[in-house]
C-alpha cells in the first residue's frame, strides 16, 4: 500500500465534505463530515459517524462501478473519514435519477410517494446555492455554457448505466433504489462521476416494509437516523 499522501490547504469546504490539496495537482483528500443539512441549509444537524458511512459506503459502490466500467473520481480510501479522489472541474449540473416518485418530484407535480414510474427519468438541476439548485432542461446547461451537448449525453448515459448496475444489487439486499443525485467533472478531457453515494445522496427504502435507510429519516424528523446509516452500510458490505 502506498504512503498517504500529505493533506495541504484546504481549497473548499461545502457541505458534508472538506477538500484538501496535495502534492499532486490531479489529487485531491475528501474529508467527509458528520454535518448535515436539508433545504438548502435551512434545516443543520449532525448525524453521528456519517462520514465514515458514507466514506466507506462511497469507496464499496465507486469500486464497484468502476469494476463495470463507469469512470470514476475514486483512487483509493485513505482512513475512516479520508478519500483520495482525481481532481475535477465540476460541471455544475446536478443529475438525478428517478425510479419511484418521491420528494421534490412528488411535490412538484402532485403525484404520490411511492408511484412506481414506467422507465427512470433522468433530471437536470443547475447546482447554485443561491437558486436553491433550479430544475432545468438540457438547453439551459447547453445555453449558458455549464456543458456541451457532448458532455450532457455522456453524464446521462452514465447515470442511467450507474442506476442500473446500482439497483440490480441493491435489490439484491432488499433495498430498492428509488432515487439518487449524481455530480460529475472534467479531468484532462474526460468526465469522471465525482462527488459520493450514501446515504445522503440517495433514497434507500427496505423492500418488504419500506422503511426509508436515508437521509430522509433526518430531513423528515423520522427518527433513528444513524440507525438506518448504519444499517445501509451492513447491507452494502453484505
Ligand atoms: P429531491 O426529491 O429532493 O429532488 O431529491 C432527489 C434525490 O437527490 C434524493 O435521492 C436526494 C438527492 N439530493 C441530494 O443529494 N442533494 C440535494 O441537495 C437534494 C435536494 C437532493
Amino acid at each position: 500500500m502506498d504512503t498517504n499522501p500529505e493533506k495541504l490547504e484546504m481549497f473548499y469546504e461545502g457541505k458534508a465534505k472538506k477538500l484538501y490539496a496535495t502534492a499532486d495537482p490531479d489529487l485531491v483528500i475528501a474529508y467527509f463530515k458528520d454535518d448535515a443539512t436539508a433545504f438548502n441549509a435551512k434545516k443543520r444537524g449532525t448525524i453521528e459517524d456519517k462520514g465514515v458511512v458514507n466514506n466507506r459506503m462511497s469507496e464499496l459502490f465507486f469500486l464497484m462501478l468502476e469494476r463495470e466500467g463507469v469512470r470514476t473520481h475514486f483512487v483509493r480510501r485513505l482512513d475512516d473519514r479520508e478519500m483520495l479522489c482525481k481532481r475535477l472541474d465540476i460541471v455544475p449540473v446536478e443529475v438525478v435519477v428517478r425510479n419511484i416518485v418521491a420528494g421534490s418530484m412528488a411535490k412538484r407535480l402532485g403525484r404520490e410517494e411511492g408511484e412506481a414510474l414506467r422507465h427512470p427519468v433522468v433530471e437536470f438541476y443547475y447546482k447554485c446555492d443561491a437558486l436553491d439548485d433550479p430544475l432545468i432542461i438540457a438547453d439551459h446547461a447547453i445555453v449558458f455554457g455549464w456543458a456541451t451537448q457532448t458532455e450532457l449525453n455522456t453524464i446521462h448515459e452514465s447515470a442511467m448505466r450507474v442506476n442500473d448496475i446500482l439497483s440490480r444489487f441493491l435489490d439484491q439486499r432488499g433495498v430498492i433504489l428509488v432515487d439518487f443525485k449524481l455530480e460529475f467533472g472534467r479531468h484532462h478531457g474526460a468526465i469522471l462521476l465525482g462527488d459520493e453515494i450514501c446515504p445522503d445522496t440517495c433514497r434507500f427504502w427496505d423492500k418488504a416494509t419500506r422503511k426509508k435507510l436515508d437521509k430522509d429519516r433526518f430531513r423528515r424528523d423520522l427518527g433513528d437516523v444513524e440507525g438506518a446509516y448504519h444499517e445501509m452500510l451492513r447491507r452494502v458490505e453484505s
